[in-house]
Formats: C-alpha cells, structure tokens, sequence
C-alpha cells in the first residue's frame, strides 16, 4: 500500500498564460507581428513617450508599413519587411497617434466593417505592446466591467482587501501606462458610459470600499481607443461630457478600387495561411469582387447604369468574407482555383440579410450590368450565369 504522506499534494501546474502560436485559431497583434515590433523597437531613432514601446514614428511606420528594417532577432542579422495593416488614408493613422499621446481619448466611427477594431488593435499592440487589455461594449456592460469588482467569496471571509479585488481591464491599463481598447462603446446604455468620464478627466478610479490606499492613478502612458460604428440600431448618442473627452476619428469606406482589391488580397491571403488552405485566388477573381461590390455600393455602374442599393452596408470586411468563402468553396466541392462563379454564389448571403428586396437589387445587377459584360467577358459571363442561379 502507498504511504500516506502528510505533505500537501503537488499544486497542479498553473496554467500556461496563452497557448503556443500554432495552437490558437487567431493570435493578437502583438504576437502576430513580434518580430516587425522588434526591428521597429531595434531602429527607432526617436526616444518614445513614457511607457510607449515606440516612438509616434515608429508606431506610424508599423500601421502603414512600406520599409524593410535590418534587425538582430534570436542572435541572427535579418531584414524584416514591415508590412501595411490599416490600408486608407495615412492621415487618419498620424491623427490618431496624435490624440492617443494627448490628454484626450480617440474614439475610431464609422460604418461597419472599415477597419476600426482592426486600426486599434493594431495602435494598442504597437504603441503598449499589447492589445488585448479590452472591453466589448454591449447592452450588458456593468460600471463593474469598467472599474472593478470583488471576489465576493474572499470579501465575505476576510473583508475588502486589495488582493480580493478584481481589477478591470481600465484598471490593468492604468497601473501599467497602456492603452485601454473599448469596443462597441456606444451599444452600453449612458449610464454606464458615464464611468468612463471621471476616469478619463481624474485618471484615477476610486475604491471607496477600502479602507486605505483607496484611489488607483493611471501611469504616464494610460489612454483609452473606443470604437463605435455609425449603423448599429439602438445605438445609444455618447453623453455631452463624454463627447468632450474624446477626439472622433471618422474611418471612411474605402475610396478607391485599388485600395479595396489590395486589402481583400492581403487579407484573405493572410487569412488563408492560417486555416492553411492551398486554394487560388487570382488578383483578377478579387477585382471582379472589389468592382461589384463598389458598384452595388455606391448605385451606379463604371458604365453609368444607375442601380438600387441594398440596404446592408457592403464594407470591405465583407468583399474579404466572400473572398475566403469562396476559397473554401473552391478547395472543398471545386478544383481549388476560385473563379468568378464562386464569387457569386457566395456572396448572395452577404448582399440579401433580413430584407428580401435586396434580392431585387442583386436581380437588377445581373441583369442590367453583368450579362451585358457577359456578352464580351467570360468571367463575367461565368459571374451573371451562376448569380442568376442563386437568385
Ligand atoms: N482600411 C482597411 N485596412 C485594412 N484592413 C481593413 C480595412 N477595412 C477593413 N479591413 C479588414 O476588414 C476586417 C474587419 O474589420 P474590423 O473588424 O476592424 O471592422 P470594424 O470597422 O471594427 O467593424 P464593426 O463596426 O462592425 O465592428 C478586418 O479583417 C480588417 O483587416
Ligand atoms: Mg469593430
């Protein structure tokens, strides 16, 4: 028979802070592109504000990419190319860097699917090295969620002590000078939103509960990134003493087709590395994509035709949905090359959501647009053909 030991069993081994890369389905931002942080951190020439990883310049350089950096990563010279992460206007990203190193909060508006949360996790990771101290806005957000709580089974057995509080992920970012990314800000009722005021004029959350050392004081370096996009319903208005802490940055659709097929081809090229899928998706296919989706957006063809627009927003997160399931359609029932019918039965459930009638408008496309490339084009042919299939 074993012996019977009088010492305490092993404590189980804590838990691994976050899985290795290869085992997570999405990585952040900061793990993703470490090595461009690196040689970023490596080369800057700049001395960045307090508890800033780089310098403004730096941070720019990381957004909108376009140098490659000779860097010392695990003992090795390499050269690391900083790629582009938020494809638009340079100017957005130098303003937003800007108010984030000021005494105001940014708040990122638009309509859906523009890049908001994909630009703040993107200034979150570059700028404190990490993007994941966030909140998500939602009907249900508590003051709780914004501030603290307590771990009420240890306030009952020993009281309110600093160790039985929970803190937020605000009160994470102010103790360590880092950004606070809150998403959705304006799905949480004013309330609620109105916690944010004293944090973001006093920089300090109170703790009346305990007894001493009860104000927590945000470090040099503590500011907040909310995003809030122009289209939810319900949306509740930002209070006047909230609006007043917070330079609004409105991120546009994007303007012009170059732009949109380069952000489709990069991202649904990074997004098929990581479902690691060998599927095809040639530059001509995605412009096919970009150049509907921009003329059923805007309600008027290259040609001059004018069209009914649908009533769900065709953003560019959209065209890089239809892009990757037109991919996995392609690789699972298809030859894995995706061509323009691909496109087009996968996008009908994108254009046509709750309202029936954007079925019309899909109608109205195939007909009065695409067979008549048809005519001339076979992709296009090939597009009006199977569209019309699905409608
Ligand atoms: N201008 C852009 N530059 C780079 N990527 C973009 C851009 N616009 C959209 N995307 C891509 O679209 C996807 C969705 O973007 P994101 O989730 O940031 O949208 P959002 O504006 O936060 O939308 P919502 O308001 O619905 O939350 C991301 O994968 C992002 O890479
Ligand atoms: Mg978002």
């Amino acid at each position: 028979m074993a012996k019977k030991s009088d010492s305490p069993p092993p404590a189980a081994s804590p838990p691994a802070v976050s899985p290795p890369a290869e085992e997570v389905l999405r990585e952040p931002a900061e793990v993703r592109y470490a090595q461009q942080l690196l040689a970023l951190a490596q080369n800057d020439a700049e001395t960045p504000p307090a508890n800033w990883r780089l310098s403004p310049r730096s941070v720019l350089a990381y957004v909108v990419g376009g140098k490659t950096l000779k860097a010392k990563i695990d003992g090795k010279a390499v050269e690391v190319p900083i790629t582009r992460k938020f494809f638009g206007d340079d100017g957005i990203v130098e303003r937003a860097i800007v108010t984030l190193a000021s005494e105001r909060a940014l708040l990122l508006i638009g309509e859906p699917g523009t890049g908001k949360s994909w630009l703040s996790e993107h200034l979150a990771a570059a700028i404190s090295g990490t993007s994941t101290l966030t909140i998500q806005g939602t009907a249900g957000t508590t003051e709780e969620h914004i501030k603290y709580s307590w771990n009420i089974a240890r306030v009952i057995a020993e009281g309110p002590r600093p160790a039985n509080l929970i803190p937020s992920p605000t009160m994470v970012a102010m103790r360590s000078g880092g950004l606070l990314r809150f998403e959705e800000l304006t799905r949480c009722v004013p309330d609620v939103q109105d916690a944010l005021v004293s944090i973001l004029s006093d920089k300090a959350i109170a703790v009346p509960e305990l007894p001493d050392s009860n104000m927590v004081w945000a470090r040099p370096g503590f500011n907040v990134i909310a995003t809030a996009n122009t289209r939810d319903q319900g949306v509740n208005e930002l209070s006047a003493a909230l609006k007043r802490r917070f330079n609004y940055i409105y991120i546009p659709i994007v303007g012009d087709q170059k732009t949109e097929v380069k952000i489709v081809q990069e991202r649904s090229r990074e997004l098929l590395e990581r479902y690691n899928l060998p599927a095809k998706l040639t530059p001509s296919v995605i412009e096919l994509l970009a150049t509907v989706f921009r003329e059923i957006r805007n309600g008027k063809s290259s040609d001059g035709v004018s069209l009914k627009k649908p009533t769900t927003t065709l953003s560019t997160a959209e065209a890089i949905g239809v892009a990757l399931d037109s991919a996995l359609h392609a690789r699972f029932f298809g030859g894995g090359e995706v061509g323009p019918a691909d496109i087009a039965r996968n996008m009908v459930g994108v254009v046509v959501k709750e309202d029936q009638e954007d079925r019309d408008s899909l109608k109205e496309y195939a007909t009065l647009v695409a067979k008549k490339r048809g005519v001339k084009e076979k992709a296009w042919k090939e597009f009006h053909d199977a569209l019309v299939e699905q409608l």
